[in-house]
């Protein structure tokens, strides 16, 4: 992300709290997203990123509080925000091309009495190639690794032309040639001036991915760029017990990154 002095807000979150039951799953966040903005949520698990996801989606209604996109409500700003969830979330047991997937990326473009045209054609052909997909076009979904399979997800989402992009945890069970391969994509849809909002689990190249962190553990503890956000008193608080292993990773992003610093 260039800062500028003025960088445009595109998502703005506003005391949100989120219930599913008793206990909020979301407690009084309140922050704000750049436009071109690569931004990962980061947190344990249960600590509600996955929920904060589907609120800027608008897919959840709040307790209190307010997402905008763009300075409009979410559940009314749906034809800007795209979603890839999950991997684990998706049955593949029905036949469905590749193409097929991306193109259900138009389908609330095209009337429900009409074929895609050649424009949507078009789309969706952009969209396979940007996720390198474009020679697996006519393979069945099930028949592909889980790696390709997240790209397919990707492409659907790129297809629907929408200004954000949100990603459930892309990473999660791919080997590294792939992960790099996702990444090359999330940084070509911010060049292309798309906002990328990615919950990452993977604390060690949190700070190399991504240009701002937001962690969560049911309240917001920390947003801002990754120096600021990756450390180890904040960490410590949000992950407990586990950051014996994490506090490793610190220590050496935090010697590199001071390399030459005086
Ligand atoms: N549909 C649901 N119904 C009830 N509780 C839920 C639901 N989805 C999530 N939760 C609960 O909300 C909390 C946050 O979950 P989630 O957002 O999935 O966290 P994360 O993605 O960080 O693991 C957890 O305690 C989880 O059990
Ligand atoms: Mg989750």
């Amino acid at each position: 992300m260039i800062a500028t002095k003025e960088s445009e807000i595109i998502i703005e979150v506003d005391n949100l709290t989120v219930s599913y039951g008793p206990k909020p799953a979301l407690l009084d966040i309140s922050l704000k997203v750049e436009k071109g903005c690569l931004a990962g949520v980061i947190g344990p698990n249960g600590a509600g990123k996955s929920t904060f996801i589907k609120a800027i989606l608008g897919f959840v209604v709040p307790d209190i509080g307010k997402v905008l996109i763009n300075g409009v409500p979410a559940d009314k700003a749906k034809g800007c925000v795209a979603y890839v969830p999950q991997r684990g979330s998706v049955e593949w047991d029905f036949p469905i091309t590749v193409r097929e997937v991306a193109m259900m990326g138009r389908y609330n473009q095209i009337p429900w009495y009409r074929d895609p045209k050649a424009e949507d054609n078009r789309i969706v052909d952009e969209a396979l190639k940007m996720v390198r997909m474009q020679d697996f076009a006519h393979r069945q979904i099930g028949q592909l690794s889980g790696g390709q399979q997240q790209r397919v997800f990707m492409a659907r989402a790129l297809a629907q032309g929408a200004e954000i992009l949100l990603l459930d945890e892309p990473f999660a069970g791919v080997d590294a040639a792939t992960e790099r391969a996702i990444l090359d994509v999330l940084e070509e849809a911010r060049s292309a001036g798309k906002t990328l909002v990615v919950v990452h689990h993977d604390l060690a190249t949190a700070g190399e991915y991504f240009d701002k962190l937001i962690l969560i553990k049911q309240r917001l503890y920390a947003c801002g760029t990754p120096r600021a956000v990756l450390r180890e008193d904040l960490l410590s608080e949000v992950y407990e017990g586990k950051l014996r292993v994490f506090s490793d990773l610190i220590r050496d992003s935090s010697s590199t990154e001071q390399k030459g610093a005086k």
